[in-house]
C-alpha cells in the first residue's frame, strides 16, 4: 500500500486546475447504460472508483474506455442484469446501477454496495421510492432483486433529501412512461449535472438543484458528448490547504457557486477569497482566526464531504472551534491521527472541539477513508518536520494526483 512523505512548512503558491466531479461522473456513467448508442465524457477525472464503475458496465455488456479525461460508453447491449458482488462492494456508487438496470432490463440483481466506510449507509431511501414507482423488492442473502414489470411514474416524497435515492429514481423514472415528480430531493450540484446529462441524451428532466424534481418518462435516449463539472470537493480541499499554509491559490475550473459554504468560513478567518467564473482566487497568511461553527448538512449546507479537513483547520485556528457531524455517524476517524499530530479535540456524539494549537507537528498517521486521508495530508502540509500518511489508495479514490496538484504549487510531497 502507497504512503504519502510530507515535509510540512511551506506556503502554497501557483495555479491548480480542479479535476472533473467524482461524485457527478460515477451516476453519469450509470445513466450511459440507459442509451444503446455511444456517450462521450469529458473531464473525466481518472480515478479507481470511476475505473472500477467502467468495470462494472463492461460486466453488464457495454463498452467503456477512459483515457487522458474522455470516457467513451457504450451499452448497445445490456446482456446481464446482475451487478457481481465483487466490484458492487468497492463502490457505494453501484446502486445507482439499480435505476439503469431496471429501466433497461426490468429487473436488476445487485449486492449490498460498498464504498467508504463512514457509517452505516443504508439503502432504505432508494428501495421505499424504487416501490413506490411499482418495484418490485425482494431482498435476500446479501442481494436486493428487483422487478420492473409493473414500474408506473408516481409523485415521490423522500424521507429525507439523499443523493443516491434522488439519483436513481431519475435514472429509473427517465425511461418509465408518465410523469415522476420528486419532493424533498437532495439539491446537490451533481444532481444539476446529471440532469444535464440526462437532457443531452434526450430526456426530459427540470427541477434538479431545488427540492422539486419533475422527469418526464421517454421512449429512448439517444447518444450525447458531455462535460462533467469541476470537484467542489477536491477545489475545496486545496482552499483549506491554502488557508492552513498560506500563499496564494488560484483554483481553475470550478463554480465559485457551489463552495459559498466553504467561502463564508474561510473569509471570515484570515483570507481573502476572490472569485469570478469558473475560477477562485485564495490569499492566505496562514494565521488562522476563529472559525463560526461548522454543521454538516445537506447541500446547500456545508459538505460532510469537507468536514475532515476542516476539522485541521479547527485544530490551529485561535481559540475554541466546534465542528458537527449531521450526515455520516461515524466519520471522525481522522482525529485521532490528527491528535497525534499535536492537536488538541475532545468528541462527542457528532460534535468535535477543538482548542486550537499554534502548531502541529510531523507524525506517521493512517487514512482510515477518502477524505479523512486527504486531511491527513493537509495537516501534514500545515505541520512542523515530516509525516508520513499510510494508505495512500483511499485518498486515490477521490483525488486524481494530490502528489503533482501540491507538488506544482510548492509544498514538499511525494508517494513512497
Ligand atoms: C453522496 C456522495 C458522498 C457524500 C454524500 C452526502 C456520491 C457518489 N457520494 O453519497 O460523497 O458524502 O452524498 O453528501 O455522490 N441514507 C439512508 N438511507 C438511504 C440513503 C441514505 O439512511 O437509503 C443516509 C446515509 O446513511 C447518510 C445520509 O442518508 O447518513 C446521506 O446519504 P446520501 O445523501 O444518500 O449519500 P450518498 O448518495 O451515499
Amino acid at each position: 500500500m502507497g504512503r504519502y512523505l510530507i515535509k510540512g512548512g511551506k506556503p502554497l503558491y501557483g495555479e491548480i486546475h480542479i479535476q472533473g466531479a467524482k461524485n457527478s461522473v460515477l451516476p453519469i456513467f450509470a445513466a450511459a447504460l440507459l442509451t444503446e448508442e455511444k456517450v462521450t465524457i469529458t473531464n473525466c477525472p481518472m480515478l479507481t472508483d470511476v475505473e472500477n464503475m467502467a468495470e462494472i458496465l463492461r460486466s453488464l455488456g457495454a463498452t467503456a474506455t477512459i483515457s487522458d479525461g474522455v470516457a467513451e460508453i457504450k451499452a448497445e447491449q445490456v446482456a446481464s442484469y446482475e451487478i457481481p458482488a465483487c466490484l458492487a462492494k468497492e463502490i457505494r456508487s453501484s446502486i445507482f446501477l439499480l435505476g439503469s438496470v431496471l429501466a433497461r432490463k426490468g429487473k436488476a440483481k445487485v449486492a449490498y454496495p460498498g464504498g467508504c466506510n463512514i457509517g452505516l449507509r443504508p439503502i432504505d431511501i432508494h428501495l421505499k421510492a424504487l416501490k413506490e414507482m411499482g418495484v418490485k423488492v425482494e431482498e435476500k442473502e446479501g442481494y436486493i432483486l428487483c422487478d420492473a414489470q409493473e414500474v408506473e411514474a408516481t409523485a415521490i416524497t423522500l424521507d429525507y433529501p439523499s443523493v443516491g435515492a434522488t439519483e436513481n429514481v431519475m435514472l429509473l423514472a427517465s425511461l418509465t412512461e408518465g410523469t415522476t415528480t420528486i419532493a424533498n430531493a437532495a439539491q446537490e450540484p451533481e444532481i444539476e449535472d446529471l440532469e444535464q446529462f440526462i437532457n443531452a441524451m434526450g430526456g426530459k428532466v427540470s427541477g434538479a438543484g431545488t427540492p422539486f424534481i419533475k422527469i418526464k418518462g421517454v421512449k429512448s435516449l439517444v447518444g450525447a458528448e458531455f462535460r462533467t463539472m469541476g470537484d467542489r470537493i477536491v477545489a475545496g480541499t486545496y482552499l483549506i490547504g491554502a488557508a492552513l499554509c498560506g500563499g496564494e491559490l488560484t483554483l481553475k475550473g470550478v463554480n465559485p457557486e457551489h463552495l459559498l459554504s466553504l467561502n463564508g468560513k474561510l473569509s471570515k478567518g484570515s483570507c481573502k477569497v476572490v472569485s469570478k467564473n469558473d475560477i477562485i482566487h485564495i490569499t492566505a497568511s496562514g494565521k488562522v482566526e476563529a472559525l463560526d461553527d461548522v454543521v454538516t448538512q445537506p447541500y446547500p449546507g456545508f459538505p460532510t464531504d469537507l468536514q475532515a479537513q476542516i476539522c485541521v483547520l479547527a485544530s490551529v485556528a485561535k481559540g475554541s472551534s466546534l465542528v458537527v457531524e449531521n450526515i455520516f455517524e461515524t466519520r471522525f476517524k481522522h482525529l485521532p491521527e490528527l491528535i497525534k499530530m499535536g492537536a488538541r479535540v475532545k468528541l462527542k456524539d457528532r460534535v468535535a472541539v477543538f482548542n486550537g494549537v499554534d502548531d502541529l507537528y510531523g507524525a506517521e498517521v493512517n487514512s482510515y477513508d477518502l477524505r479523512g486521508g486527504a486531511a491527513m495530508v493537509l495537516a501534514g502540509l500545515r505541520a512542523k518536520g515530516t509525516t508520513i500518511v499510510n494508505d495512500s489508495h483511499y485518498v486515490e479514490r477521490g483525488y486524481e494526483d494530490i502528489v503533482r496538484d501540491l507538488t506544482g504549487v510548492g509544498a514538499d510531497i511525494k508517494k513512497i
